[in-house]
């Protein structure tokens, strides 16, 4: 991991939280400019981020640059006391580009080319791109590393939102060649794709295309190793990018994430990518339509803090209220943007960066919110923008702690997420996510806070580990869940677990088969429920998705199923491991059923759980190491009582016991030093 450096843009911001976002001038006449840049000093915006979109400007021609235009926005700006997160401006080439380069579009899987017109129209594998953005980078960092506005270094934009895999001829030759690097002989690529099914037996790498579109499912190795390839390439391109960056400047360099939205279709590994970053950032954006969209929000965060080793990380992009991709774009109710931002900051984040400043006039995204509405400064959200900017002045001494006490972590493995989504499995109702987040929830309501890891991380500093869902396993991934529960660890695991190994090989001899040992439960057969449908659990409410046929080796059964198909098989289990605890859950549980689970785990488990009203109050703390910081957000509709000693930084009251924290509102307290 690299060395994470959010410490050196806040201390840049005068060591306030960042507060502000993308910047699109380019989209607006000059003089309205200086409006911006007065109105950002009315609202407390300090970091703006600038140029994303802006190559077509930038390069007018192949080879000629216009930077007359991004002088003058990096002059006013600076003049105005507002720092600049520059962009590299590669994220989408100008129509000159593409029509000069056809062989540069990125083709699909059905072979149809992906025309420009919209944005991200690149093959990542495609050689005029990668000089190209090459070329535009070193102008950019030359021109601009000396500015004084420039802060941190921005490359291109959401890697893998818009460019999913290209499947061209060129992205196959380099498939081939990155299967090459990583099986050396074609045996060796034969036995891990069990290519002997279906006739699909290799014997040249010459042979190999991406996983096209074919007649019906495509060998699941093949398309694993594709996903795995497609995210090392675009990585190969941020990569070239970011080190032209750090040759000409000493700035951090980072790329926007997207959390957890990242699936087999758009492939990339977070986790390898985060090694990669100077400082990781995010962009988050609720589902509007989801009544619980908090919690998934939290859990979003709480993936990117894992990213980020525990450190700050930059919220680079939220919205202030609706977005315009969603069937339904609802907007944010009164106080919920304040919610949603320091949520983010309870998390983790010293950033609250939005999409966009300025709502546009035009083009796809004219109905996205901003920062500054369509209706101007006499609007509700400007009101809440400026309050928020006075909001996060008044917290500004938790920049740079971390947050603290969490001694529960979640098992986020990527190649589990990709595997799951693969083709051709028990049901397409059992999510990883889905799991993922029905386990992060009932610990979200209890307010006990969780940590997102690897399976092959360092666990020690945990009480419980939670594997929802990882269907494909390590032998690393297994030893380290092993000898954290032989330490006397906790884990729960579920269904669809452990099942298969890296090359999606079934580990055989009874499921869950890397995790067999742990849970002392042996199941060998999946019965997969109907829509809808739930069975009955002797204890823990009832089962949905997924039930199994299996039997207790060496666990005890807590709930057996006790109707549908396997009536009197184990539902829920306890194993005992070395000093440790494995619970096993065969069934995915309600919500009501895995809070009162999680509630009986964590007490055998000696894990406190925070004393507070309200499923709905979330509690977080962030820490420097000797002062602490209490986050409580009532998302709920009632009055919230959270118990804690200290001076609420939003309001400057002291709480003595308990602090009620009104429906919908916030408090931030500094903690009394017992
Ligand atoms: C992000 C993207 C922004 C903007 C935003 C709208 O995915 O980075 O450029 O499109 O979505 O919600």
């Amino acid at each position: 991991m690299r060395k994470q450096r959010m410490s050196e843009v806040t201390s840049a911001l005068s060591g306030q939280i960042a507060f502000g976002g993308d910047y699109n001038p380019e989209q607006w006449p000059e003089h309205v400019w200086l409006e911006d840049v007065r109105l950002m000093q009315e609202a407390g915006v300090n970091l703006v981020t600038v140029g994303v979109f802006s190559w077509a400007l930038l390069e007018p021609e192949e080879g000629h640059y216009d930077f007359g235009w991004l002088d003058r926005v990096l002059n006013l700006l600076h003049a105005g006391g507002i720092s600049v997160d520059l962009a590299n401006a590669t994220a989408t080439p100008p129509p000159w580009f593409s029509r000069a380069y056809p062989q540069s579009l990125p083709v699909d899987e059905r072979g149809v080319v992906r025309s420009y017109g919209a944005r991200q129209a690149f093959c990542p594998s495609s050689p005029d791109y990668r000089s190209a953005t090459a070329r535009l980078t070193t102008a950019i960092v030359e021109r601009y590393a000396a500015h004084p506005a420039v802060v941190m270094w921005h490359v291109h934009n959401e890697y893998g939102c818009h460019n999913q895999p290209c499947y061209c001829e060129v992205s196959g030759a380099a498939f081939q060649r990155w299967l090459e690097r990583k099986y050396d002989d074609i045996d060796a690529l034969n036995e891990a794709w069990g290519t002997a099914f279906w006739s699909q037996h290799y014997y040249r790498f010459d042979e190999i295309t991406p996983p096209r579109q074919s007649g019906t499912f495509v060998n699941p190795t093949q398309v694993l190793d594709f996903a795995r390839f497609s995210s090392d390439e675009l990585l190969d391109c941020y990569r070239a990018e970011a080190d032209i960056l750090r040759a000409h400047s000493p700035l951090p360099v980072t790329t926007n994430f997207m959390g957890f939205s990242m699936g087999l279709d758009k492939p990339i590994d977070y986790w390898a990518w985060a090694d990669h970053m100077d400082l990781v950032s995010n962009d988050h954006y609720l589902v509007a339509e989801d009544p619980r969209n908090f919690q998934e929000l939290a859990m979003g965060a709480d993936f990117v803090r894992g990213l980020a080793s525990g450190g700050p990380w930059v919220l680079m992009e939220h919205s202030t209220s609706a977005v315009n991709w969603q069937p339904r774009n609802i907007a944010k109710r009164p106080g919920e943007l304040r919610r949603n931002s320091l949520q983010h900051i309870a998390r983790g984040a010293d950033a609250a960066l939005f999409f966009q400043w300025r709502a546009a006039k035009a083009g796809s995204e004219k109905f996205h919110s901003a920062l500054l509405p369509h209706a101007g400064t006499d609007s509700r959200v400007w009101r809440e923008v400026v309050e928020l900017g006075a909001d996060l002045v008044a917290i500004a001494e938790i920049v740079g702690s971390r947050v603290c006490g969490a001694a529960v972590a979640i098992i986020h493995d990527t190649d589990a997420r990709w595997a799951s989504e693969l083709d051709s499995h028990p049901t397409i109702d059992a999510s990883l996510l889905n799991e993922t987040r029905l386990w992060h929830d009932a610990l979200y309501r209890l307010g006990v806070t969780t940590d997102f890891r690897r399976s092959t991380d360092d666990l020690s500093s945990y009480g419980l580990v939670v594997v929802p869902m990882q269907y494909l396993m390590t032998d690393a991934g297994a030893d380290s869940l092993k000898s954290f529960a032989g330490n006397g660890g906790t884990v729960v695991i579920t269904y669809q677990s452990g099942i298969v190994d890296e090359d999606d090989h079934i580990r055989l001899g009874g499921y869950p088969g890397a995790f067999l040992s742990l849970t002392g439960t042996r199941i060998e057969e999946f019965y997969p429920l109907h829509e809808g449908e739930e069975v009955e659990l002797t204890r823990y409410g009832s089962g949905r998705v997924f039930s199994e046929l299996g039997r207790p080796l060496t666990s005890e059964v807590l709930a057996e199923f006790a109707g549908g198909p396997t009536a009197g098989s184990p539902a829920i289990t306890r194993n005992r491991v070395g000093t440790g605890t494995v619970y096993y859950v065969g069934t995915s549980l309600t919500p009501a059923g895995a809070r009162e689970l999680v509630t009986e785990i964590l007490t055998a488990s000696s894990i406190p759980v925070p004393q507070k009203s309200g499923d709905d109050l979330e509690i977080t703390r962030r820490s420097d190491g000797t002062r602490t910081w209490l986050f409580a957000i009532n998302h709920g509709s009632a009055d919230a009582v959270v118990t804690v000693d200290g001076v609420d930084l939003l309001t400057g009251a002291a709480t003595e016991g308990t602090l009620t924290v009104a429906s919908g509102g916030v408090a931030v307290v500094r903690e009394t030093v017992a």
